[in-house]
């Protein structure tokens, strides 16, 4: 066990994931954990992370000098190291120049955290303070231009500090002193696995619900999934499950959802199917942003009529995942789209507490997790979709025979790029119906109908985005068999925009 000790700085989940993905188990712990908690958990080593504050400030997250005396070999970064330096009597000043982003770095290479690294090598800063002199005992161990400490060491005390982020990508052999640190410094076997978060969680998640009733908002997704299966697989049907089938989903979908977790899972699920009542509501109604509010504030009513019925439950579960932490504690960002998540909370169910198992994890250790507990791969592996679904893939109003026609199409689309064997290297792929009718001709009579346009992006995750190169030979097979086997569609177009300036949905 490594612990990754919180000074509130914005990469910390980051760091744990770079532990984890160096197949070493770590827990994220706040500053303020008592020693002997610590101590208790007889970590093989401890990473200080970064923080907003200046360590001289009243009311800066601080420890006691005991920590760094306990033997076992700590990590600082940043803020981290600051503190580090600070408590063990070194100077930290005010740097002249703030440094910010990529950065020039030489280092020591005899240091064990800069085994393998090269000699002149590039990191990413983000600091105002620095550590102007090492405390007695530290040698300097990298510098840059403009920072005197860019890290330093006490090897006999196993104390390392930095003051770039080599959790970040933007240090590219940040790893490489990550594991440094983890496997030469800590002594760490680099033997845990995924599947041991799996076990874990469950053992956690039926301690924490013993025999209570918990609630959870199915949606097919990949991180409700998850989530729901690791419920069920603690406390089986103490764990009811509520799927809204707003009738929004893309052909086959509900009933795919409904199988897999009601017969292969054997777990509690309710399907609501209220295709009519979304469509009454949306009818008419054009405006995206519009539809998203209806959809969302519909699902969420949807939801709180169902669970009425369970009556009082003790836990209300959700799939929420750390981007989702990150994303909602943005306060100053600007609303591109109302992101609609099913299972948003809401506010007229009886429930005691909420639990949300994968909140500190990454997409792709989600699916990591999905896979080690037996989830099928057509799941786990799911793009991402919205949930107010298809119908802000539809431009304009929203119809039956619309949903009909985009269902169809999207179909065609997503076989023929399975086929082609392109669904892991596209990250998304998916068809549009536009509001666009066109003339065209079909066996000598003149056609006048829809335009679907295809959109397929490459994206790491979703924050930006490229249109993908679909190789022309696939596309014509997809445009001719869309036109030829989907009523009412006459023109196919490819959206070659990325993100920004365009988004990934239209809508
Ligand atoms: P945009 O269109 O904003 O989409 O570039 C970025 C990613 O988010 C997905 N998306 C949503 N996901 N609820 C979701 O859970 C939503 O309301 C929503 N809207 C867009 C989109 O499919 C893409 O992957």
């Amino acid at each position: 066990l490594v612990i990754v000790l919180d000074f509130g700085g914005q990469y910390n989940q980051l760091i744990a994931r770079r532990v984890r993905e160096a197949s070493v188990y770590c827990e994220v712990l706040p500053y303020d954990t008592p020693l002997e908690e610590i101590k208790a958990k007889n970590p093989k080593g401890i990473i200080f992370t970064g923080g907003p504050s200046v360590v001289y400030e009243e009311d800066a997250p601080v420890v006691g000098r005991e920590v760094f005396e306990m033997g076992v070999p700590i990590l600082g970064i940043c803020y981290g190291s600051q503190l580090m330096g600070h408590v063990l009597g070194g100077e930290i000043t005010k740097a002249p120049h703030r440094e910010y982003g990529k950065t020039d770095m030489v280092v020591d290479i005899d240091d064990v955290l800069f085994e393998g690294v090269y000699k002149d090598t590039v990191c990413w800063m983000s600091h105002t303070y620095y550590i102007s002199k090492p405390p007695a005992g530290f040698k300097v161990t990298a510098t840059t231009e403009t920072c005197p400490v860019a890290a330093m060491a006490n090897t006999e005390k196993k104390l390392y500090g930095v003051q770039f982020h080599p959790e970040v990508m933007h240090t590219p052999q940040g790893k490489d002193m990550l594991h440094n640190f983890l496997y030469r410094v800590c002594g760490c076997q680099g033997d845990w696995i995924m599947s041991d978060f799996a076990q874990e969680q469950i053992q956690l998640l039926k301690e924490k619900i013993g025999d209570k009733k918990v609630l959870v908002g199915l949606s097919g997704g990949v991180d409700s999934s998850v989530a729901a299966v690791l419920i069920h697989k603690a406390v089986g049907k103490q764990l009811t499950c509520i799927f809204v089938d707003h009738g929004l989903l893309r052909k086959n979908e509900g009933d795919e959802v409904e199988k897999t977790f009601g017969e292969e899972f054997d777990m509690n699920i309710i399907r609501v199917n209220c295709k009519d009542r979304f469509l009454e509501k949306l009818a008419g109604v054009s405006d995206p942003e519009t539809k998203r509010k209806i959809i969302g504030e519909e699902f969420i009513r949807v939801f709180e009529a169902e669970a009425k019925k369970l009556g009082t439950v003790d836990y209300l579960a959700q799939g929420t995942i750390y981007p989702d932490v990150i994303e909602s504690g943005t306060k100053n960002a600007a609303v591109i789209k109302s992101h609609h998540n099913v299972g948003g909370l809401p506010e007229h169910v009886d429930f005691k507490e909420i639990v949300e198992p994968l909140r500190d994890l990454f997409k792709d250790e989600v699916r990591e997790v999905g896979r080690a507990i037996g989830i099928p791969e057509f799941l786990v592996s799911r793009q991402p979709f919205p949930g107010p679904g298809l119908a802000i893939r539809i431009i304009g109003d929203i119809t039956e025979e619309k949903l009909e026609i985009l269902r169809d199409a999207d179909y065609i689309f997503r076989e023929e790029v399975a086929k082609a064997g392109l669904q892991d290297e596209i990250w998304q792929y998916f068809a549009v119906l536009t509001n666009l009718r066109s003339v065209g001709v079909m066996g000598d009579e003149r056609t006048y109908s829809y335009t679907i346009a295809l959109r397929g992006v490459t994206s790491v995750d979703g924050m930006t985005a490229d249109w993908a190169r679909i190789p022309y030979d696939v596309m014509e097979r997809m445009s001719n068999r869309i036109v030829n086997e989907v009523h009412n569609v006459n023109r196919i177009v490819y959206d070659i925009t990325s993100k920004p300036p365009a988004t990934i949905e239209w809508e």
